[in-house]
């Protein structure tokens, strides 16, 4: 049922139960999916089990619920120095430069998003160390189906954030078979959040939208109002990574890439929902050319079978929830502007 990111207890696990007492570090843990990834880790695996980690500091008020470490992930001794000292048996690899950044910085994204992946795969090999790695919707491309796009399908990819989220799932499957490293990992789509903003990305206007909505009642959405990608609240994401790494090892064929979704919208239909709370909300266009056009690079919307079936995959929000719950969140957090 909406309204809960619990999770079944953790007697399952394999990643990290298989881990005994080991810790786990979550590296880009200030960014909009570690803000809100280390909190729950924290509340199930306790405090002190979770290593948060980044190159900027987390936000006010996070630092003290439990160990925080800077690390850069592009240096690899930053990485083993935490991985050794806090025992760490998990990484949860964050870091990364998101699809729009990406674009504007493309030599730094590679080596931020490969260079990265490459020193935590290679720690975690002499550490023994499970490793979660976020893909993305933005792994396919123009050739790839549009709708109900497949698990295994063309992924040749137009932007260097795609680029390296392919070579990220190869190198990420090249590990577990070469080394027998247990790496797992989704292709998340567009997340909608409230406590973190986004870090630049294609779908950021689905987080802006409901910011502005109660602040102001208007919006100016970069995407053109038609633009349909798939998307999925914060709580679902949360409960999708740690029951993918909880899950038995013995029943992924997928190990690296699983296609997860919860909902396809595009901004109209979005504008719409968020109008049955908020009458008076408007919603104008400004399209950015970059934006739309790796947005347009994009599947419509996934089949996220093969994770129904590997490991029991099921998304509990939907659009009209989503938007009632983000819109409470922000009421009550937010002062409107009139
Ligand atoms: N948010 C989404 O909608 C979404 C969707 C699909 C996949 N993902 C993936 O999930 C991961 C996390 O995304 P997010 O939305 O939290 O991103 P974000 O941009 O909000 O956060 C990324 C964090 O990484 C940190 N970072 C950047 N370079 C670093 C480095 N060299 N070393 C250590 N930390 C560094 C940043 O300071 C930031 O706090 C990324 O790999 C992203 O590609 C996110």
């Amino acid at each position: 049922m909406p309204g809960t990111t619990r999770i079944a207890p953790a007697f399952g696990s394999n990643a990290v139960r298989g881990s005994g007492m080991r810790r786990i570090l979550v590296t880009g843990a200030s960014g909009q999916i570690g803000s809100e990834l280390v909190p729950a880790l924290r509340t199930r695996y306790g405090a002190l089990r979770v290593v948060a980690s980044d190159v900027r500091l987390p936000p006010a008020g996070a630092a003290h619920d439990g160990p925080f470490e800077h690390v850069d992930c592009v240096h690899i001794r930053e990485i083993e120095a935490v991985v050794a000292r806090h025992d760490v048996g998990t990484i949860y690899h964050l870091a990364a430069l998101l699809s729009a950044v990406a674009e504007e910085r493309p030599r730094v994204a590679w080596e931020v998003n490969m260079g990265g992946l490459y020193r935590v795969l290679e720690v975690a090999r002499q550490h023994g160390c499970a490793v979660f790695f976020p893909s993305s919707i933005g792994a396919f491309g123009p050739g790839t189906p549009r709708m109900a796009t497949p698990q295994d399908t063309i992924q040749r990819p137009s932007t260097m954030y795609g680029i390296t989220k392919v070579a990220g799932e190869l190198l990420c499957d090249y590990y577990a078979s070469r080394f027998g490293l247990d790496t797992r990992g989704l292709r998340l789509p567009g997340l909608i959040s409230h406590v973190a903003l986004p870090g630049g990305g294609t779908t950021d206007w689905a987080v802006e939208i409901f910011y502005q909505a109660v602040r102001y009642r208007r919006y100016t959405c970069f995407l053109r109002p038609d633009t349909q990608l798939d998307m999925m609240y914060m709580p679902d994401a949360l409960r999708a990574m740690i029951e993918l790494m909880e899950v038995d090892g013995a029943c992924l064929a997928h190990r690296n890439a699983f296609n997860v979704t919860s909902m396809s919208l595009s901004p109209e239909q979005l504008a719409e929902e968020i109008r049955r709370h908020l009458p008076d909300f408007a919603i104008d266009y400004e399209v950015d050319p970059l934006r739309q056009a790796i947005a347009d690079s994009w599947p419509r919307s996934l089949d996220d079978g093969a994770a129904r079936k590997e490991w029991g995959w099921s998304p509990r929000w939907g659009l009209a929830s989503t938007t009632r719950d983000m819109l409470e969140k922000l009421e009550a957090r937010l002062r409107p502007a009139h």
